[in-house]
């Protein structure tokens, strides 16, 4: 993800340092960002002209001390709080006092990184969305500490670089990972239960998303839900149970596209992929299991002040290209109590993941149900 962050800057018109470990790395970067440029020459976006000087303000490198003169340090390294503590202590050696610090971490606390920066009142999330250069949202989390000139020139960055900056709360998977995963866990659990992943991803397609859930966790990186996957766990407990399919994609190697396999190899699930699973439902299956955890989940970070109604569908339609308006409007839609009944019906069959939120059945029994009576997470003209 580093490489698409560096991609935006650089068309922004930033100088961007690129650092990874090895050289391969980092050459395995600027490739998938030739890569996008030559597509995007191809189809008339990019002039030959800007597509060099994009490329020339890009100096990959594997050293830190390449990051000392930088005025803003974005990290999006491996989820794992050790590592990317050692990374900032080590760059809050190397960097000026004034220079900026951000992490593009998915799931982990930016207080708790924060803490362990060194600077923790220059310090941010800016949680980017796959693939970056396609996405327009760019999540912005404060940490406790972080000071609010920093937190305003951070906001004020993300949109000069063509972004939208939406606010959002220090709580494991901020807000879009939070209900996105819901969406994807259930389709990994569906899938560990044999249901093809063709069928699940053709359903979310018909439903308005632009690709299907599996997919999409084969364009994010098996080895990104491998490590997403159980901190949402821990910090949410039975609502987000670890598929174990993801484990033994995993520990297969089948880390998703950047692999050129995961759930599917080649445009198509292959024979590898159905022997890790080893069986095959013959039970009916619907995406709206799926697309009920989200709003259950989206209802779960209204409630809890994470973000708004309108926010919240922003966000995700932003972040996620997530059909018919986010996932408030898509229960306003359908309707409030059916949505209730959905997740009453799969919490008897499948369990307390699809717990309805109170919120959600206080307003339905409120006769508060939807576009059907004018008022539901949103009101109706
Ligand atoms: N990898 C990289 N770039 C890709 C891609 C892929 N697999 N597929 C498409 N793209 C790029 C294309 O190069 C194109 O770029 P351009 O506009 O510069 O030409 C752009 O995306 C649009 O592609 P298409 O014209 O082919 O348009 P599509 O209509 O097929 O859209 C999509 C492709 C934008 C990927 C669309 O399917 C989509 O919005 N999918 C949902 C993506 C999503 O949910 N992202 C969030 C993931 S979660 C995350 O990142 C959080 C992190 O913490 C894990």
């Amino acid at each position: 993800m580093g490489g698409g962050i560096a991609h935006v800057l650089a068309a922004a018109s930033v100088d961007v340092v690129l650092v990874d470990v090895t050289s391969d790395l980092v050459a395995q970067g600027l490739k998938r960002i030739e890569a996008t440029c030559a597509s995007a020459v191809k189809k008339g976006k990019l002039t030959p002209e800007a597509r060099e000087s994009l490329m020339a303000r890009i100096k990959g490198s594997t050293s830190h001390e390449d990051a000392a003169a930088a005025d803003l340090v974005i990290e999006a390294i491996i989820e794992d709080r050790t590592i990317k503590a050692d990374l900032f202590r080590s760059l809050n050696r190397l960097c000026a006092p004034e220079c900026v610090f951000a992490t593009n971490t998915s799931t982990l606390s930016v207080t708790d990184l924060a803490s362990l920066s060194g600077r923790p009142d220059r310090f941010l999330g800016l949680h980017f969305f796959n693939p970056v250069h396609a996405m327009k949202l760019v999540e912005v989390i404060p940490g406790l500490d972080t000071a609010p000139s920093v937190l305003s020139r951070a906001k004020d960055s993300m949109a000069l670089i063509g972004k939208v900056p939406v606010a959002a709360q220090d709580c494991p998977g901020f807000l879009v990972n939070r209900i996105l995963l819901q969406y994807i866990t259930e389709a990994l659990l569906c899938a560990e239960e044999g249901v093809s992943p063709e069928e699940i991803d053709s359903q979310a397609k018909d439903a308005g998303f632009p690709m299907g859930p599996l997919a999409l966790v084969d364009m994010v990186g098996i080895d990104v839900s491998c490590h997403t996957q159980p901190i949402l766990h821990e910090a949410y407990g039975v609502r987000f149970p670890f598929p174990q399919i993801v484990k033994k994609l995993f520990d297969a190697g089948r880390f998703g596209a950047k692999a050129g396999k995961g759930i599917y190899a080649e445009g198509k699930v292959d024979d590898e992929y159905r022997r890790i699973v080893g069986k095959v439902s013959t039970e009916p299956f619907s995406i709206d299991r799926c697309i009920a955890r989200a709003v259950n989940e989206a209802v779960y970070c209204l409630q809890e002040g994470v973000a708004s109604a309108e926010e919240i569908d922003r966000a995700m339609v932003l972040g996620t290209a997530f059909p018919h308006e986010g996932p408030l409007h898509w229960a306003d839609a359908r309707g409030l109590d059916e949505v209730q009944l959905i997740l009453e019906g799969l919490a008897k069959s499948e369990g307390p993941r699809f717990w309805p939120h109170h919120l959600l059945k206080t307003y339905v029994a409120g006769g508060r149900v939807g576009k059907k009576t004018k008022k539901g997470f949103f009101e109706y003209p």
